[in-house]
């Protein structure tokens, strides 16, 4: 449920961020109410009748809609530039009901190669057993989307930057080719973050995320969402949601709420410290290749940077030696955390090959690019000197 929000529509991004969508209760409440509730008390049997008919909008049960989660939802799509958006409990509750909505036994998905874990497991597990034919593309491919949008496709599911290769797609191309083939473009915007990229001015129809990572951004509380039209929420989504019940709980909803006040803040200072970081770790021995969105010389540098404002907080890296050289890479860290978490205020690394990919076949995992030496890390908001200091000393051993 959206609301007005008084602005007129006429607020900057950052003001929406702190006050967008603001519903105050009767007590004139500072911050956001946490309206902690299952349900909803009726004046009359008259009134409960005329909100179950659709005649009167109201709160009628909080696995419909919450006013907390409202104020997360307004605000969100304010920032998104999306008409409409709905809390889901985690990411992939958003990822999995942005697909689930629309699609049916016979239709075609092109997704990306590259994608996180479970994102992948549902395409290529989950939609072919209820009938749904899935196609993987790799993201740099652009013959490749070509030839896989010749034929008529519902839906494209795409990571950029992806994880964990931080590889780009070119969402204006993708999107442009996916509507000649009739498809949705589901856009999975974790690593892009509503602050630096948007894919909807991009073409994308539909944004989802896991607010799990830079929207709380403090390693608190899972939660995700799903942006769109109004009428693909109110005639798609909103059913599917109602009534397979992955509900944003109102906790989480205020502790998201919270985090969007502070987000461009945190992206900016965690932006530096990633490309900083990219930068060092360029120039240290034993490292093959580093990847970050935009950093110059490495592939697709100009293309990031048009879809993006900044290259994001997380960086990819190779080292000489495979598993055994990442692992003690890893183990000799003493300030950076080792979590397969990311968007955290604190620095977190993973060896994707055995953690978010391990059950991603070998042979698939080689042709997503994700090899046995690869650390992947999310650069948090530490001074950037002692983060430099850290990895240093773990890669030299
Ligand atoms: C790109 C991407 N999409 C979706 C998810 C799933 O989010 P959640 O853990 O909130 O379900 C993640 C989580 O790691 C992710 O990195």
């Amino acid at each position: 449920m959206t609301e007005d929000n008084g602005s007129g529509g006429a607020w900057r991004e950052q003001t929406n961020l702190v006050r967008g969508g603001l519903l105050r209760s009767g007590f004139q409440e500072t911050a956001e109410a946490i309206y902690m509730t299952s349900g909803y008390v009726y004046e009359s049997a008259e009134e409960a009748e005329a909100a179950f008919k659709g005649e009167r909008q109201r709160y009628v049960y909080s696995r419909y809609a919450n006013p907390t989660v409202s104020m997360f939802e307004s605000r969100l799509a304010m920032l998104e530039g999306a008409e409409a958006c709905r809390g889901t409990s985690s990411g992939m509750a958003a990822v999995f009901a942005s697909l689930m909505c629309q699609l049916k036994a016979g239709d075609r998905v092109v997704a990306s190669r590259v994608l996180f874990g479970s994102c992948q497991y549902i395409i290529t597990e989950i939609l072919p057993r209820f009938g749904v034919e899935s196609v993987l593309v790799d993201g740099d491919d652009d013959a490749g989307w070509e030839r896989a949008l010749s034929k008529p496709t519902a839906c494209v599911f795409l990571e950029t930057p992806g994880n964990p290769t931080l590889e780009i797609i070119d969402l204006e191309r993708v999107s442009q080719l996916a509507h000649r083939a009739g498809a949705t473009v589901i856009v999975d915007n974790v690593f892009g973050t509503p602050v630096l990229q948007k894919p909807l001015e991009l073409g994308a129809d539909i944004v989802v995320y896991s607010a799990t990572k830079h929207i709380d951004g403090q390693g608190r509380c899972l939660g995700g969402a799903v942006l769109g039209t109004q009428e693909f929420v109110k005639d798609q989504l909103e059913p599917f949601l109602r009534h397979t019940g992955p509900a944003l709980s109102p906790f989480n909803a205020w502790i998201l709420v919270k985090g969007l006040e502070t987000l461009t803040l945190r992206l900016e200072q965690q932006c530096r410290n990633a490309k900083a970081l990219a930068e060092f770790l360029r120039e240290q021995p034993g490292v093959t290749m580093v990847r970050y969105p935009g950093l110059e010389g490495t592939p697709r540098a100009e293309l990031a940077l048009r879809q993006m404002r900044l290259g994001g907080t997380l960086l990819a890296f190779e080292v000489e030696g495979g598993k055994e050289q990442a692992f003690r890479v890893l183990n000799g860290l003493r300030l950076i955390d080792m979590s397969n978490n990311l968007g955290d205020a604190k620095s977190l690394a993973t060896h994707p090959a055995t953690t978010t990919h391990q059950r991603v076949p070998p042979e698939d995992r080689a042709a997503m690019g994700i090899g046995e030496g690869l650390i992947r890390v999310s650069v948090g908001l530490e001074d950037i000197e002692d983060l430099k200091s850290d990895l240093g000393r773990a890669l030299a051993g």
